[in-house]
């Protein structure tokens, strides 16, 4: 369950798919509106039954994109096709209505008819359809079913809790059967403690749906949670694509490493084939595609420990290599409960800031240690 994307933007991690074919495609789709561009050449592909989230800040594009799949907007420039049918593409004047896509589109506000109970929301696709009797009868008790909804299906939508609310939304969206369920940040609009009850539970019916599935969303912990892949969008353009693992470890660009996780991000400079990192002139063994650049840590990648001034000098040097691992010495700023564990910013010598966390209470003003290992390190494109 994976497939190609690339960006028009950033180089791309290698294809995992080679000969699985694209079900849902975009190439080279662009939009403006006047005279700005908001979808810059995105080239995006997904294979059935995949789960892709677009994730990026508001206003990068994300819904003009997945309204330009669902059909309710339409593409300027560039190739949709689904199935190896295309249904977009302006050049040769070919653009398939909405309804004929077969694609179900659930808002953040679940869209529910407060008049109808759950049974008439679910089977009101069907009804449009000309679906009628037992067919269409049929096809919603499975429909809730699916959703674990069908013992309440004479219930009103305000008598339902927000989780129930957004399954019977899922159900409306599944009893048409499309072939791919579009998601516009479906739990953005719920107070953060519903959010990651429900962000669980809808992780859990994509994967038991196993449906062709694009969901939009700025948070990254859903993305991370819920997605086969990621895309992580910037100004128009898919800056990275690839699973949770890959874009939280290996981002490849700055705006990637800051928009998911808490990370450093530092100046580095080869030399004598090794690499001396932020101001301390930290060397470590590795190698680098560039000779200079950035690099980042992530912040739960440093240990932080207080340094006892009774204990025997550790580390003649300021900063240290040994056995992979790198020891930097540092001064707290500032420290951070967080629960368990405490967000320590601590300056080097050199007066390069650094993020890590450490388990002991640290107070600013405090010499602490840095450790982290140099497989941590991550060296970035741009
Ligand atoms: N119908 C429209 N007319 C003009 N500008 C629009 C329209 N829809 C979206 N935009 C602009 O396009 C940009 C991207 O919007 P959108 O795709 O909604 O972003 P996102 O979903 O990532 O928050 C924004 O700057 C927004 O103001
Ligand atoms: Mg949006």
């Amino acid at each position: 369950m994976s497939a190609t994307i690339t960006s028009s933007k950033a180089a791309t991690n290698a294809d995992p798919t080679v000969g699985e074919p694209a079900y849902l495609a975009c190439n080279g789709v662009h939009k403006s509106f006047g005279t700005t561009t908001v979808v810059r050449g995105i080239d995006l592909s997904l294979t059935r039954g995949e789960c892709v989230a677009l994730l990026g800040p508001s206003g990068c594009g994300k819904s003009t994109l997945l309204n330009m799949i669902a059909g309710i907007l339409e593409v300027d420039r560039g190739v949709i096709s689904c199935d190896g049918v295309t249904m977009d593409d302006p050049k040769r004047g070919v653009r398939l209505p909405m309804q004929k896509r077969h694609f179900a589109l659930v808002f953040q506000d679940f869209s529910l008819w407060p008049h109808m109970n759950v049974r008439d929301n679910v089977a009101f696709g069907l009804r449009m359809r000309g679906i009628r009797g037992s067919k269409r009868q049929e096809r919603t008790d499975r429909a809730l079913d699916r959703v674990q909804m069908g013992a309440y299906a004479k219930r009103y939508p305000a008598e339902l809790s927000g989780g129930q609310q957004q399954r019977v939304a899922i159900a409306r969206a599944m009893v048409v059967e499309p072939r791919v369920l579009l998601l516009d940040e479906p739990l953005s609009a719920l107070d953060a403690r519903l959010r990651e009850e429900l962000r669980d539970e809808l992780s859990d019916l994509i994967r038991d749906l196993n449906m062709t599935t694009i969901f939009v969303t700025h948070d990254q912990t859903e993305a991370l949670t819920m997605a086969d892949r990621i895309a992580v969008m910037n100004e128009g353009v898919i800056e990275q694509i690839g699973s949770p693992q890959e874009i939280y470890t290996r981002p490849q660009t700055a705006y990637v490493a800051q928009f998911v996780g808490t990370s450093n991000l530092l100046e580095y400079e080869t030399c004598d084939e090794r690499v001396a990192i932020g101001g301390v002139q930290l060397a470590v063994n590795v190698s680098p595609r560039k000779p200079s650049g950035r690099c980042m840590v992530r912040r739960e990648a440093i240990a932080v420990h207080r340094v006892h001034r009774d204990a025997p000098a550790r580390v003649v040097d300021m900063s240290a290599t040994n056995n992979g691992h790198v020891n930097i010495d540092a001064v707290c700023v500032q420290a951070r409960y967080l629960g368990g564990t405490y967000d320590v910013t601590a300056r080097d010598k050199a007066g390069v800031s650094w993020r890590g966390l450490a388990r002991e209470p640290i107070r600013a003003g405090e010499a602490v240690s840095l450790t982290f290992s140099a497989e941590a390190l991550c060296f970035l494109a741009r």
